[in-house]
């Protein structure tokens, strides 16, 4: 039997989960984890909430509260969430878990024994006030470029330079102000540089998706040794004598929190060595499931930590990873109400309608996204016009005309020959989609049988039929196909919209339990005359205008009232005088790249007409891909002092509003160089 380990990231415990996290990591591990069970694989799937690292106890301090007390709201919360929506892991852990902590522990010493941890004495900043260290995101100062006030710890938001916070000047805490400065402390460091050559002859066999593994390889040439603690107190205490105060970063130990939750799941399933057959085994399918942000963690850092154990555990197999899922147009932002109320969400709609319209628009080659028409659009036209039309027709009618009669057909003509061909065909594609883990083609396939159930339907005319009893024989072989292809509907559905398709399983008083069966098996008998036929039921209701319109209404609220508290206050009035030496021109960007090695700048080639311009901006994430600026027009400050930013001269600014430059919507290309009043 095939043995199958699945895993979704774990989610910080430290907010409700939303629809981007399970449109990128969740539906689509436990609709591939429902496939391969479908297929009669040995599966375990797990997942966990990370409740470690800084972003949680900060996000726990400013609620108040103990970070024990704040996680364990939101891992209740999330584990809530995923029932309503369906997603069925095998066990759901926490890294909070003293198994976790066991593990993580055990990781470490056989890292360290191995040779593959260093310490290193470095200076950071201290608050002698709060007598402790303070994390990068907790720091604030005077940038040292160009003296901004109020930079953060490792970067300048104003001219856009990263540096060490430690270079910072009047470095100061951003909680309570007060000053900071610069004391000796000991932290750990992983040589991931040693796992170098490892890696790269590992990532280089990978048929992975060719950005996962380019992004990789750029990486690993790159790679060197990197801290695994934190000074804090939330979180792992590293186990040694002079390590006191520090514990393990939160990307070192959540990844670990994939085999602990493994351990766990075997713990309470009464045989606690259970895990090992899916870790230790090298032949063992592992996929991860990730979204595009976590690349470095599972593609690199976590492979490298495993290559330095004893242990043979399994490395990750398939690493699908999911692009970013939007909302309307815009990311999904919670702050600004720019977001859907998955507990709202479950009081109007139903998880199979939400899982099918996340499915057929999965973000699997690039950045998709959720809107409120498209939903009533795929429930309308798909679940209930396709889908639950085909299943209540053929359902309604056999009830109506035939009642129990047995449907045993002993003769198939030319149309039902092709439709059963058709069926398998079709069932042959969906298989391979859901391997090669494309969900939305899989959406799409699923409901193309409903459609050739339905077209089929129509051809063969069974409520003429039904008026001859020489044509009875035809009519069964009928019956008996249309049966067969809503059969072959339930499975191919079930990882995607699991409820429904058990309904239909349910009606059709099939002998065997829809979790029991092997999909080829069925797939290639007709069992129609096995089948105890139910009462059928409605499968999916409209989703009507109404309860469209009144969604998109308290969005719109939501537009139009952006949380003031957010915005920076304004700034001194200025003279007219002083805004008339701003020198605005419209420019026509040429050419936009990335800057090597830097997160957040873009370097553009601008035409203003009178001449060329070479700009540094740090809008690089808000333009993932910086061609689509090429051509675009824009608005620039050209009389700004030249300054250099990683080693470019920018010569101006460019004006940009979160991920649109400014640009005047009507100005003619004769225009270019204009200066804007
Ligand atoms: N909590 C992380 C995030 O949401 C993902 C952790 S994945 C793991 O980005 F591998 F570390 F578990
Ligand atoms: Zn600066």
């Amino acid at each position: 039997m095939k043995r199958t380990l699945i895993t979704s990231a774990l989610p910080y415990a430290n907010g409700p989960l939303h629809f981007g996290h399970i449109a990128g990591a969740f539906l689509p591990a436990d609709a591939y984890s429902r496939f391969r069970r479908l297929m009669g694989d040995d599966v375990l799937y797990v997942c966990g909430s990370d409740e470690y690292g800084i972003a949680v106890a900060l996000s726990a301090q400013m609620a108040k509260r103990d970070p024990k007390d704040h996680v364990d709201i939101f891992h209740a919360i999330n584990q809530d969430l995923f029932k309503k929506i369906g997603i069925k892991f095998d066990h759901y852990s926490r890294t909070t878990s003293p198994i976790h902590t066991e593990t993580v522990l055990e990781f470490f010493q056989e890292l360290n024994k191995n040779g593959h941890i260093e310490p290193k004495v470095t200076e950071q900043l201290y608050s002698v006030e709060d007598d402790k260290f303070l994390a990068d995101r907790y720091v604030l100062g005077t940038c040292p470029k160009c003296g901004y006030e109020n930079a953060r710890g490792d970067e300048c938001p104003k001219c856009a330079a990263s540096f060490e916070s430690t270079d910072l000047k009047n470095p100061r805490s951003k909680l309570t102000g007060s000053p900071l400065s610069k004391k000796e402390t000991k932290h750990w460091f992983l040589r991931f540089d040693k796992f170098k050559g490892e890696l790269m002859e590992w990532i280089s066999k990978k048929d992975w998706k060719p950005n996962v593994v380019a992004f990789a390889k750029h990486y690993i040439e790159d790679l060197h040794p990197r801290a695994i603690t934190r000074d804090s107190n939330w979180g792992i205490p590293l186990p040694l004598k002079d390590s006191e105060g520090k514990v393990f970063y939160v990307w070192f130990d959540a990844p670990i929190g994939y085999i602990s939750a493994s351990k766990e799941w075997a713990q309470i399933s009464g045989d606690s060595k259970a895990w090992e057959k899916y870790w230790l085994d090298q032949k063992t399918n592992y996929v991860q499931f990730i979204g595009k942000d976590n690349i470095p963690f599972h593609a690199i850092f976590f492979p490298a930590m495993v290559m330095g154990q004893d242990k043979p555990y399994k490395q990750v197999d398939e690493l699908p990873a999911n692009e970013f899922y939007n909302f309307e147009g815009k990311k999904f932002n919670k702050s600004t109400g720019w977001t859907i109320d998955l507990e709202r969400f479950f009081t109007n709609f139903s998880a199979d309608q939400i899982r099918y319209a996340i499915a057929a628009n999965a973000p699997e080659t690039s950045d998709s996204e959720f809107s409120w028409r498209d939903f009533q659009n795929k429930v309308n036209s798909d679940l209930v016009g396709k889908y639950g039309n085909f299943a209540n027709r053929v359902l309604t009618f056999i009830q109506n005309r035939l009642g129990d009669e047995e449907l045993k057909a002993d003769d198939y003509d030319e149309v039902d020959q092709t439709f059963l061909a058709d069926i398998e065909r079709l069932s042959v594609d969906i298989e391979k989609a859901y391997n090669s883990f494309k969900l939305r083609h899989a959406s799409q396939l699923v409901m193309q049988l409903a459609t050739l159930g339905n077209v089929y339907f129509d051809q063969k005319k069974p409520w003429v039929l039904v008026k001859e009893l020489e044509t009875k024989p035809q009519l069964i072989a009928t019956l008996a196909c249309c049966l067969h292809c809503l059969k072959v509907l339930a499975m191919v559905s079930s990882p995607i919209i699991p409820t429904a398709a058990l309904e239909i399983w349910g009606m059709l008083g099939l002998p065997k339990a829809l979790d029991k069966i092997n999909f080829r098996d069925e797939v290639e008998v007709i069992n129609s005359e096995q089948m105890k036929l139910k009462k059928p039921k409605i499968l999916f209701s409209k989703v009507e205008d109404s309860v469209i319109q009144n969604e998109l209404d308290l969005l719109e609220k939501a537009n139009i009232e952006p949380i003031k508290e957010k915005l920076e206050p304004l700034k001194e009035l200025i003279a007219f005088d002083d805004f008339q030496k701003l020198d605005l021109r419209v420019g026509k960007i040429l050419e936009a790249v990335k800057v090597p090695k830097s997160k957040k700048l873009l370097k553009l080639k601008i035409d203003i007409g009178l001449e060329e311009r070479t700009i540094v901006s740090g809008i690089a994430s808000n333009f993932p891909d910086p061609s689509v600026l090429e051509g675009q027009k824009a608005i620039i400050v050209a009389n700004l002092k030249p300054a250099k930013l990683m080693g470019i001269e920018s010569q101006g600014m460019l004006l940009s509003a979160g991920d649109t430059i400014l640009e005047l919507p009507k100005l003619e290309s004769s225009s270019l160089g204009a200066t804007v009043r």
